[in-house]
């Protein structure tokens, strides 16, 4: 650790830290923080302010790992709540358990050809565990294991806490692992994942035909972190305009080529907010897809509020789904959320909860219909989350085909 005495002023104290963020909040009319995410937010930001006095500014991929899984400190690695109504933001499995139940529909479909595992990847709350857990029971087809992969060890001890609590009879079952297996067979399953994964944050400069493009780096002055932009030598995938901004999420088709990798035969799913490379490149979205969430707001700058803030950005598809073709996985399907669960069966799984709950039908059916309206209208989770599915056999193909992609098969945009 560097001497306080040069850290920048925003973070030589605790006591100008706290000023710094209240000011911050106060900007941009959040509510406040509580005492200790503030100290934790504010070893974050020496650790990070550090790094870069040290050694010179950074990518942004670098400060967005250290702010989301800076061990301890970052986002996700801290004890902060993140997930629900009283967290940053409430994901598909947090607003319903029809989710889950759906998935498990598909899943059961596998397991008719591979073995019964499935392997989740960033289990959040564990929520998903437990509906998926609970709807295999019911139908009889409990897998032989659920392993869970989760790089937040506060997010691991939250997950075995809530399974320990909602299904004690089975536990045994769930196994988390520090690294992906070998020789897999199952399901792998990662719903918003894949946009938890750092990114780069680029500019078009040139024109059309005569591209150039800078990266942002992050350095650090005594008012806080602030951007600098570099020329790059990226190509760009796509003709898009002058000051066109987006992200580029380089580790993605390494960690979509390690899960086929890991496989002998399986299906995996992956689920998350995306585009196909088409869409990123469409100067509708020429200001980019970063985005900052702090108790269910909006925030306007991703370098504030440090591991006090989710950060994520769109994944884009047609770079999943060309990893995943790279290391001859058969892609299956590529779907919204909306027709993706339309198809799968959300409907009768809802008008069966319906039946089965305790409370007044009004009310039972008031709450699934609003569960409803979350996971498909377009203009809440429906259209802007996409589910891309691929298999990977290596002795015989798996010959199966999805019910989640048989109402509308979307591969051919990617
Ligand atoms: C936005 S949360 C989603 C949690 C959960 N899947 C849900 O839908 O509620 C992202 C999760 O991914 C985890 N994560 C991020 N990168 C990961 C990686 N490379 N492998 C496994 N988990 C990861 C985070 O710690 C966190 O649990």
């Amino acid at each position: 650790m560097l001497e306080t005495k040069i850290l920048p002023t925003f973070c030589q104290s605790l006591e100008n830290y706290q000023s710094y963020i209240q000011q911050e909040l106060a900007r941009q009319q959040l509510p406040q923080a509580v005492p200790l995410a503030i100290k934790t937010s504010f070893e974050l930001a020496k650790t990070i302010a550090s790094k870069i006095i040290k050694s010179g500014s950074i990518d942004f991929q670098d400060f967005m790992q250290m702010a989301l899984y800076q061990t301890g400190l970052g986002y996700y690695a801290s004890g902060n709540q993140k997930f629900g109504s009283g967290g940053d933001f409430v994901t598909a499995p947090e607003i319903s358990a029809l989710f889950a139940q759906s998935f498990a529909q598909e899943f059961m479909q596998v397991f008719q050809q591979t073995q019964s595992n499935i392997l989740e990847l960033g289990a959040g709350s564990g929520i998903f565990c437990v509906d998926c857990l609970r709807q295999l029971e019911k139908e009889n087809q409990l897998p032989q294991n659920y392993y869970i992969l989760e790089v937040s060890a506060e997010l691991r001890a939250r997950q075995v806490a809530l399974i320990q609590e909602k299904l004690p009879h089975l536990i045994d079952r769930v196994t988390w692992l520090e690294t992906l297996p070998r020789n897999f067979e199952g399901v792998i399953f990662a719903n918003e994942v894949a946009d938890a994964i750092p990114v780069d944050l680029m500019i078009n400069n040139g024109s059309d035909k005569n591209s150039s493009v800078e990266k942002a780096q992050v350095t650090v002055t005594d008012d806080g972190f602030a951007f600098e932009w570099q020329d790059d030598t990226y190509s760009l995938p796509k003709v898009c305009e002058h000051g066109h901004k987006f992200e580029h999420r380089g580790q993605l088709s390494g960690w979509i080529k390690s899960l086929v990798e890991a496989c002998q035969r399986a299906v995996i799913f992956i689920v998350d907010y995306g585009h196909s490379e088409d869409e990123l490149f469409n100067s509708s979205r020429a200001g980019g897809t970063l985005q900052q969430y702090y108790r269910h707001h909006k925030t306007d700058n991703p370098l504030h509020l440090l591991g006090l803030q989710d950060i994520t950005s769109s994944v884009n598809f047609t770079q999943a789904a060309l990893a995943a073709d790279g290391v001859k996985a058969n892609l299956l399907g590529y779907s919204t959320q909306s027709m993706y669960l339309l198809a799968a069966g959300i409907e009768g799984l809802a008008q069966q909860m319906m039946e089965s709950e305790v409370t007044s039908d009004t009310m039972a059916s008031l709450k699934i219909g609003q569960q409803l309206k979350q996971l498909l209208l377009p203009e809440e989770m429906g259209e802007t989350c996409k589910v891309l599915a691929f298999s990977k056999a290596i002795d015989a193909d798996l010959d199966i085909d999805l019910k989640g992609f048989s109402l509308d098969n979307q591969l051919y945009r990617l």
